[in-house]
């Protein structure tokens, strides 16, 4: 088991491949369904998803696909399961395995993600149903005053113990810690918090006794707050992230894929880009986003069965334009779409 887990992360990161990221939750997905004037039923999700894991090659720039509990127990039109498609095809089955951020007791304006409770036993169910690797997302936000070292020591703890149930029941845990990028702060302070955040995650899986050959990171980048007024450049996002990074993530870790978190598709391509260009990294760097991928696809589809290869063909863009970025090679005019 221990080998097949470390094969597994190893897989997630290989050489141009990345996540994508399709876990919405019902109510988060159908926000951005909402946004375009799609109604959520059931089967607009499964249709959507379908057209999303059916994209023709997308096994060439994605090793694994993260679902939502609902995805992973649907089936394509043809009636093949999604986590069985996916594997003939080469792409691993994963799951989102947390069950939401929700308010922080006795913290104003911070967030615990829950999910722990029962989890071993998802675990397996989720193994059933041929699931290779899930992930878990903490949510740090940063503003007045916050966030405090309960949040992120909170937050750390509750990562640690999923990721080590995860490695107990035969999956590859992606641990993600994100520091939003809302809120007027400075690159700076994003550092700073990022930092801290890492620190506190790394300390808390080593406590829990987790493998670090046998996981994945998924952090966000460090950035200005969005409403900033100074934005920093590619250049310096790309500096600072990787600075970050070497003093908070052991080389152990066979990779790093980063969240979009709200980022523009475009920017967030130029960003993993100009990381992988300032190689070599003592880990593999690459993407597991969901907006910057998605976005652009879900415009093109409309929800609308016509419209499923123009979607296809976005989806597919954004994949190559990203696979060739986390080897330092995306060109911006050369990226279709
Ligand atoms: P974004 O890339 O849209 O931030 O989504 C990634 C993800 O998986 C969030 O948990």
């Amino acid at each position: 088991m221990a080998d097949d887990l470390t094969t597994t992360a190893q897989a997630l990161v290989a050489p141009g491949k990345g996540v994508l990221a399709a876990d919405e939750s019902t109510g988060t997905i159908g926000k951005r369904f909402a946004a375009i004037d799609i109604e959520s039923t059931e089967e607009s999700r499964r249709a959507y998803r379908d057209a999303l894991l059916s994209t023709p090659d997308l096994a060439e720039s994605i090793s694994g696909v993260i679902m939502y509990d609902e995805t992973i127990r649907q089936s394509t039109s043809d009636g093949i399961p999604f986590p069985k498609m996916l594997a003939d095809h080469g792409i691993l089955p994963g799951i989102k395995v947390d069950t939401g951020a929700k308010d922080l007791a006795l913290a104003p304006g911070e967030k615990v993600t829950e999910g722990l409770d029962g989890l071993r036993d998802r675990i397996a169910e989720y193994v059933e149903l041929g699931a290779k690797f899930a992930k878990w997302r903490a949510v740090i936000t940063i503003g007045d005053g916050i966030p405090s070292a309960t949040c992120i020591d909170t937050n750390a703890h509750a990562l640690a113990r999923y990721a080590a149930l995860c490695q107990e029941g035969g999956l590859v845990p992606i641990v993600e810690p994100e520091v939003l990028m809302d809120g007027d702060h400075s690159i700076e302070r994003c550092f700073e918090v990022t930092e801290a955040t890492q620190r506190a995650v790394f300390a808390a899986l080593a406590i829990q006794r987790v493998d670090l050959e046998q996981m994945v990171l998924k952090p966000n980048m460090v950035l200005s707050g969005k409403d900033n007024e100074r934005q920093a450049d590619v250049e310096e996002v790309a500096t600072q992230t990787l600075r970050c990074l070497r003093r908070t993530v052991p080389a152990a870790v066979p990779g790093i894929a980063f969240l979009s978190g709200g980022q523009g598709a475009d920017m967030a391509t130029e960003h993993l880009n100009a990381m992988s260009a300032m190689g070599p990294h003592p880990w593999v760097l690459t993407f597991s986003y969901g907006r910057a991928l998605q976005d652009p696809a879900l415009v093109a589809w409309k929800g609308e069965e016509a419209n499923r290869d123009a979607g296809q063909q976005a989806l597919s863009a954004r994949c190559k334009a990203n696979s060739a970025a986390s080897q330092g090679k995306y060109r911006p005019d050369s990226a279709a779409a």
